[in-house]
């Protein structure tokens, strides 16, 4: 009882006299340790009543001892520094963007400016919204196994799979409203291609959609020419290449003057000087039918990209990989942008 009023009344000043107090009670040769070694000598009949009180005390030290031991402890790893308070605090650590979604932003930013606005959809998506609306013949390679993650997979017409491309989410939209559209759709997508620097499982894409009367084939180039303006600076050179999908006609692939090596050939070119964009195409006529679109008065443009190679080009990357892996020196190169 002694013990267990100088233990009440203590209050330590220093976090010395709060060591000398641990070691006196609470270390290996202190008070607590001595009496429960008396304790274990004493008859059962004792040890009932004992126990208790013994119990009761060590928690006593045990309390006090915690409620001032972070009253003199530093911060961690700084065990030796005095407690100063005038020393300057300790940085708050910021996070920083993915470069994926410092790009995404960048390019939903200038579509923006051109009264687009922003659409979204389901990863799981039926047969009709991937493909059937969009024109896929029903033998087309693209529904293959090879390239489509099912879900469930029988008939064709009530198969499951993850979407392939945002291009589904165009055909939500328009069979949800009435035109004009003006639309981008970006979002994750998924393809079953083995995983290398230059292919993934899953990436994600911006795809955009403009549909209202007189739409024309000039319209979609100058879109697109402005697009590359603003993203790559004043002076990237655009080419358009003739191309195939199902769901526009016609169809084409656009490259640029390769921004890395300016057009004199590069690894990243494959010493062409060109690099290829981005897919696009006035809107199949059968795709606005499907959609319940009147495809005599109302006519569009789409176009589809891979966030992965538009970030790919602007920051030099080589390895897709690195967009996935969550390494943080790949990261944190990125930190300071916004
Ligand atoms: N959906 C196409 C793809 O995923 C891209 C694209 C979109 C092409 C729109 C043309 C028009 O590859």
């Amino acid at each position: 009882s002694q013990y267990t009023s100088e233990i009440e009344v203590f209050e330590p000043k220093t976090a010395e006299e709060l060591e000398n107090f641990r070691i006196k009670f609470l270390g290996t040769k202190g008070i607590v340790k001595d009496l429960f070694e008396e304790f274990k000598t004493v008859s059962a009949e004792e040890k009932r009543v004992l126990g208790k009180v013994l119990n009761q005390f060590k928690q006593l030290a045990e309390a006090k001892f915690n409620d001032f031991k972070d009253a003199f402890s530093t911060q961690k790893g700084q065990k030796d520094i005095p407690n100063d308070l005038t020393l300057p605090g300790f940085g708050v650590e910021t996070g920083g963007r993915h470069p994926l979604s410092l790009v995404r932003k960048e390019i939903v930013e200038i579509f923006k400016r051109l009264g687009f606005i922003v659409a979204e959809g389901p990863e799981i998506e039926d047969d009709w919204h991937n493909f059937s609306a969009l024109n896929f013949p029903e033998e087309h390679p693209a529904r293959d196994m090879q390239d489509t993650f099912f879900i469930k997979k029988n008939s064709g017409q009530d198969d499951i799979a993850l979407r392939t491309h945002t291009s589904s989410v165009q055909v939500r939209l328009m069979e949800a409203g009435k035109p004009p559209f003006r639309a981008l759709m970006p979002g994750r997508v998924y393809r079953n291609e083995a995983i290398s620097a230059r292919a993934h499982c899953f990436f994600h894409q911006v795809e955009g959609l403009y549909v209202d009367e007189n739409v024309s084939f000039a319209d979609l180039k100058q879109t697109l020419y402005y697009f590359v303006q603003e993203l790559y600076g004043e002076g990237t050179k655009v080419r358009f290449r003739p191309s195939y999908f199902p769901f526009t006609e016609p169809s084409a692939e656009m490259d640029i003057s390769c921004t890395i090596c300016k057009g004199d050939g590069c690894q990243m070119c494959k010493q062409s000087g060109w690099v290829e964009i981005l897919g696009c195409g006035m809107i199949d006529p059968n795709v606005l039918e499907n959609v319940g679109i009147d495809s005599q008065k109302y006519s569009g443009f789409a176009f589809g990209m891979g966030i992965e190679r538009i970030t790919n080009l602007k920051y030099q990357i080589r390895d897709l990989r690195l967009f996935s892996e969550n390494d943080i020196r790949f990261l944190k190169q990125f930190q300071s942008e916004i």
